[in-house]
C-alpha cells in the first residue's frame, strides 16, 4: 500500500546531518539506496541529490514503521520522520559526510514502489552496465552521484560564466535556430518547411553570422549560451548537439580578446579549486606543429618535443628516408625518457597505432645496455647511432622515428606522444596547462578534391601582413599562395583539449568577396548563400571578434572525464540516436504529405 505524502514537508536533504543535529527530529525523503535486515533491526541508505544518509528502524520502538521499512526494496521512494542520533564509535563511516549520525525513524511512508532496475546503480566505475543500456534508461542513470554531481557543476559553470560575462559588459541575447545554413564545416540538420514546399531551414551549427551581425547592429558585447548541431563523425569529445558559449566584442585587440577569455577560464577553473597561471603561453600554429606535431599539444607532458632528424640523414640511401626527404617531406624522431625498457610488443602496437594517423612505419631505437633498432639494417650502427644523437637521446631512452609528408610525421608523431605518455604514466594528475595557439592557416588543401577549404570558418581574417597574399592568389591567380597566410585565429587549449575556438573577422567586404572567391565561390553563389552577410557589410561594420568555447569540452576538463557524455543530462550515442526516446524516428505518411516529402528507401 502506498502513502500519500499529504502536507508533509522535507526538513533536510539526504546529505545534510551532521552531529550538530544529534536530538533533532527531521523529515527526510528519497530514494532506498541499500536496505539490510536483521530481524528487529533493518537498517535503510537513503538517498537524494545531495548524498546518503542511514535510517534504522526497530520493531519496539516503532513497529508500524519497521513493517514499512521491511516491506521497502532498492530504488522505492520513501519519508522518513525521526530522530537525529549519534552513532556508536564502532559504527561510524567515515567515508560518508552524514557518517557520524543516523535516523532513528518514527515514521516510514511509502510514496512509490519501483520495479527491478534494469542495472546496478551503485557498480563500481569499471564495472557499470553496458553504455547504450544506460542511455536507453538515462533517467536511471543520472540517479548516479558522479553524473549528479557533474551536472551540478555544469550547472555552476553557467552561472559563473553569466556573472562574469555580465561584468564584463556583454548582452546575453539568443540569436534563432531555424535559420539557413552557416558552414562551421559539418553538414547540418535541416528541417522541411510545410508553408513554403521544397524549402528548408537550418539548424545553426553555430551563431557566427548572427553575432557578426549583433556588432553591425552596435550591440558592441554579445554572448550567448547557444545549443549548436553540427551532423559530423562523432568521437568521443563530439556529439551532434552541444552547447557553447559564444562571444563576439567590437573594436577588440587580439590582446583584449585574448586576457577577457583568461579571466573567464581562471573564473571557472576556481570552481574546481584549481589557480590558473595567467597570462597563458602562445605559440603560433607552426611552432606547435613543429615541436609537438599537434594544434592542440598537451603540455602537461614535459618535453617529448619532436626532433627533426633529416640533417642525420643527409645522403642517406636507405629508400623510404631518401625518398621522403627527397620529395620535400621530413624524417623526425619522438625521444622516450627511460624508454628503452619499452617491448617489443608495445612497440608493435605503437606502430599499428601510428598507422591510423597515416603514417606507413614506426621505426625504433633503444638506448639500453646494448643498442638495438629496427634501423640497424638499414643504416648500420654509425647510422642509427647519429640518428640517436640528432634526436638528442640518452642512455636508457627510446626514439620512435617516422617519415613522410610533414603533415602525416606530426599527425602520427603528435598522436603517439600523447599514445606514449598515457600508457607510460608520464601525465601528472592535478596539473592544468593551459597555452593559446595562434596563426592558424587561412586554408587547407584536400587532395581528395585538389581545392583549399578554409580551416577555421570563412569570417577569419588574415594577418595584415598576409593580405597582399590574399590579393596575390585570388586576383592574381599564384594559388598556391594560399596555402601560406596566415591568420588572427586562436584556440585556447588546456591539458590536450581544445577548449574553444575564435578569431579576429574579416570587417571589410572586399576582403570577405576575396575569401569567398579564393573557396571556389562565384559571385552569384556568394550572393544566394550569404547575400544578406555581403550587404550588412556595406553599412559600417565595426572591426570585432570573438571565440566559443564548447561548454561540454569545458567540463570534460573540470570534471575530468574523456566521455562527453558524462557532462551532459540526454545525450546521444556515438551514432547520433537517442535511445532513449528511440529518435531519429519514422514519421507518418500525413506529416511527409504536409511537407511535401517523400521517402526513398534504397
Ligand atoms: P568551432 O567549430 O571550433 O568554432 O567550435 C568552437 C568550440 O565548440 C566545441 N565544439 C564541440 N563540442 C562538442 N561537440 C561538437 N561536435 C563540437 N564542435 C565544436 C569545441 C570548439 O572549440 N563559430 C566558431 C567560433 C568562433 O569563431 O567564434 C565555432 O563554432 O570546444
Amino acid at each position: 500500500m502506498l502513502d500519500n505524502l499529504g502536507d508533509l514537508e522535507r526538513t533536510h536533504s539526504c546529505g545534510a546531518l551532521r552531529t550538530d543535529h544529534v536530538g533533532k527530529t527531521v523529515t527526510l525523503m528519497g530514494w532506498v539506496a541499500r536496505r539490510r535486515d536483521f530481524g528487529e533491526l533493518t537498517f535503510i541508505d537513503m538517498r537524494d541529490r545531495d548524498g546518503i544518509t542511514q535510517v534504522v528502524c526497530n520493531s519496539e520502538d516503532a513497529p508500524a514503521a519497521h513493517a514499512k521499512a521491511k516491506e521497502a526494496r532498492g530504488e522505492y521512494v520513501i519519508a522518513v520522520t525521526g530522530k537525529v542520533l549519534l552513532r556508536d564509535e564502532a559504527s561510524r563511516n567515515s567515508k560518508l559526510p552524514t557518517g557520524d549520525v543516523e535516523v532513528r525513524a518514527a515514521e516510514v511512508l511509502m510514496l512509490n514502489d519501483a520495479r527491478t532496475l534494469p542495472f546496478q546503480l551503485d557498480a563500481p566505475t569499471d564495472s557499470l552496465a553496458s553504455e547504450d543500456l544506460r542511455l536507453k534508461y538515462r533517467y536511471l542513470d543520472l540517479r548516479r552521484p558522479q553524473l549528479q554531481a557533474n551536472l551540478r557543476l555544469r550547472h555552476r559553470v553557467l552561472r559563473e560564466i553569466r556573472s562574469y560575462m555580465d561584468e564584463q559588459g556583454f548582452t546575453e541575447l539568443e540569436t534563432p535556430i531555424l535559420i539557413k545554413s552557416t558552414p562551421e564545416g559539418a553538414r547540418d540538420y535541416i528541417v522541411p518547411s510545410r508553408i513554403q514546399p521544397g524549402k528548408f531551414f537550418a539548424l545553426p551549427q553555430s551563431p557566427q553570422l548572427f553575432k557578426q551581425l549583433c556588432m553591425i547592429a552596435g550591440l558592441d558585447r554579445y554572448f550567448q549560451i547557444a545549443r549548436c548541431f553540427r551532423d559530423e563523425d562523432l568521437r568521443a569529445d563530439r556529439q551532434p548537439e552541444f552547447t557553447q558559449l559564444d562571444v563576439e566584442m567590437s573594436f577588440a585587440t587580439l590582446d583584449q580578446i585574448y586576457s577577457i577569455t583568461e579571466g573567464l577560464f581562471a573564473r571557472v577553473f576556481k570552481l574546481i579549486r584549481v589557480e590558473l597561471a595567467l597570462p597563458f603561453p602562445r605559440f603560433t600554429y607552426a611552432e606547435a606543429m613543429k615541436r609537438w606535431g599537434s594544434d592542440k599539444p598537451d603540455l602537461r607532458i614535459a618535453g617529448m618535443e619532436l626532433q627533426d632528424l633529416s640533417s642525420a640523414l643527409e645522403g642517406t640511401d636507405f629508400a623510404p628516408y631518401a625518398s621522403a626527404l627527397a620529395a620535400g617531406g621530413e624524417v623526425k624522431g619522438l625521444v622516450v625518457r627511460g624508454g628503452a625498457s619499452i617491448s617489443r610488443k608495445t612497440l608493435d602496437e605503437l606502430q599499428e597505432f601510428a598507422k591510423r594517423y597515416g603514417a606507413t612505419g614506426l621505426a625504433w631505437i633503444k638506448l639500453g645496455d646494448e643498442t638495438t633498432s629496427s634501423l640497424l639494417k638499414a643504416l648500420g650502427t654509425d647510422g642509427v647511432a647519429r640518428l640517436a644523437a640528432a634526436a638528442q637521446a640518452e642512455k636508457g631512452d627510446a626514439v620512435l622515428v617516422v617519415a613522410g609528408k610533414s603533415k602525416t610525421v606530426a599527425a602520427s608523431l603528435g598522436a603517439l606522444r600523447n599514445e606514449v605518455a598515457r600508457r607510460e604514466k608520464l601525465i601528472p594528475a592535478n596539473v592544468y596547462a593551459p597555452l593559446w595557439v595562434t596563426e592558424f592557416p587561412m586554408f587547407e588543401y584536400h587532395e581528395e578534391d585538389d581545392r583549399y577549404y578554409a580551416m577555421h570558418h570563412p569570417f577569419t581574417s588574415p594577418v595584415d601582413e598576409d593580405l597582399t597574399l590574399l590579393e596575390r592568389a585570388v586576383d592574381g591567380g599564384e594559388t598556391a599562395l594560399l596555402g601560406q597566410i596566415r591568420t588572427k585565429a586562436y584556440d585556447p587549449v588546456i591539458n590536450g583539449v581544445e577548449l574553444a575556438s575564435g578569431s579576429i573577422r574579416i570587417h571589410r567586404r572586399d576582403v570577405q568577396r576575396l575569401v569567398f572567391k579564393a573557396l571556389g565561390m562565384t559571385t552569384e553563389e556568394a550572393r544566394s548563400r550569404f547575400g544578406f552577410f555581403l550587404d550588412a557589410l556595406e553599412f559600417g561594420t565595426p572591426p570585432h571578434g570573438g571565440i566559443a568555447p564548447g561548454i561540454e569540452r569545458l567540463l570534460m576538463v573540470l570534471v575530468p572525464t574523456e566521455n562527453i557524455r558524462d557532462v551532459m543530462a540526454f545525450p546521444k550515442t556515438a551514432s547520433a540516436t537517442d535511445l532513449m526516446i528511440d529518435a531519429p524516428g519514422e514519421v507518418d505518411a500525413k506529416q511527409l504529405e504536409e511537407l511535401h516529402l517523400q521517402v526513398v528507401k534504397e
